[in-house]
């Protein structure tokens, strides 16, 4: 199905046509952020309402997940293992130690007993509010993918970056120390977000879908030269930021687009099914 996503869009990055058959099979990924949203008790109330939802579609085509507050993280475990349902669950953030000298932090070997599926790493609200670096993002990334959970690795240039001219340049630094040193193996863990800092939140502004074209081909470039064509076409490229049920399918129909991470629009379970149930479509229409 993916596979005519490839071909209606011109122009295609010659080295990119080495793994089309695996693009084909790629799932699209779709997934949210809670971030300070939710309370244990809203948790309980997300989850009741939303499973019984999701049980009614088709999510072959889809890798699906939900990333709540570390607190609430067991409660939609719980739920979702119990539904049998393929939802997937993550953390926000992480420390990259394992011993226990880093009060009020949480390591990856604590997200993997529970067990989460995947953790977020170096939102733009955690590089800006709390300082994170790359290198920090890097040591995240390789305590993550140590304990065999996949990493999802946010990057996105800031509105400074973008309106001096340097946003590639900004992307690119950030894809190379975040994943600095991590091997070609692991890879087949790593999943990566281009949120613009610009786009995100109630005060952003919405991407233009042919930037986002622009940036997402570049990124690939980048994995491209770091590792190889095939590796590079097989990590799973989300954009996020103001991502709404308006411009869902322009930036979901983008090539290098493999999936989309949802705010606001994605918080109450029926906005979130609505987005599912556009994403199905397109796919259908596709295949
Ligand atoms: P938004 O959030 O969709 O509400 O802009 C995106 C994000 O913070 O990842």
């Amino acid at each position: 199905m993916r596979l005519i996503r490839f071909l209606q869009r011109p122009p295609i990055v010659d080295s990119l046509l080495v793994k089309l058959d695996e693009k084909r099979l790629m799932k699209f990924y779709l997934g949210t952020n809670w971030k300070m949203h939710r309370t244990n008790t809203e948790a309980r109330q997300f989850v009741a309402e939303f499973l019984p939802l999701v049980r009614e579609l088709d999510l072959s085509s889809h890798y699906l997940f939900v990333i709540p507050s570390f607190t609430s993280i067991q409660i939609v475990r719980d739920a979702v293992t119990a539904s049998g349902l393929p939802l997937k669950v993550g953390a926000q953030n992480v420390h990259w130690e394992n011993g226990v000298e880093a009060t009020g932090e949480i390591s990856a070997r604590i997200l993997a007993d529970i067990p989460v599926d995947l953790v977020e790493i170096g939102h733009s609200e955690r590089r800006r509010k709390f300082g994170e670096t790359d290198t920090d993002v890097n040591r995240k990334a390789r305590a993550v993918l140590d304990h065999d959970l996949k990493a999802l690795i946010c990057i996105g240039e800031s509105r400074a970056e973008k309106e001096q001219g340097i946003g590639t340049q900004a992307l690119e630094k950030q894809v190379r120390e975040g994943l600095e040193g991590i091997p070609r193996k692991a890879l087949s863990k790593v999943m990566l977000a281009y949120e613009p800092t610009w786009a995100i939140g109630v005060a952003g502004q919405p991407a233009d879908p042919s930037y986002v074209q622009e940036k997402h081909a570049g990124i690939r470039e980048v994995l491209t030269s770091m590792y190889s064509a095939k590796i590079a076409a097989e990590v799973p490229l989300l954009f996020g930021g103001s991502v709404n049920h308006q411009n869902f399918r322009s930036y979901a129909e983008i090539v290098n687009v493999d999936g989309l991470f949802v705010g606001r629009a994605a918080w109450d379970p029926e906005s979130f099914i609505e987005l599912i149930k556009i994403s199905r479509c397109m796919n259908a229409s596709l295949s």
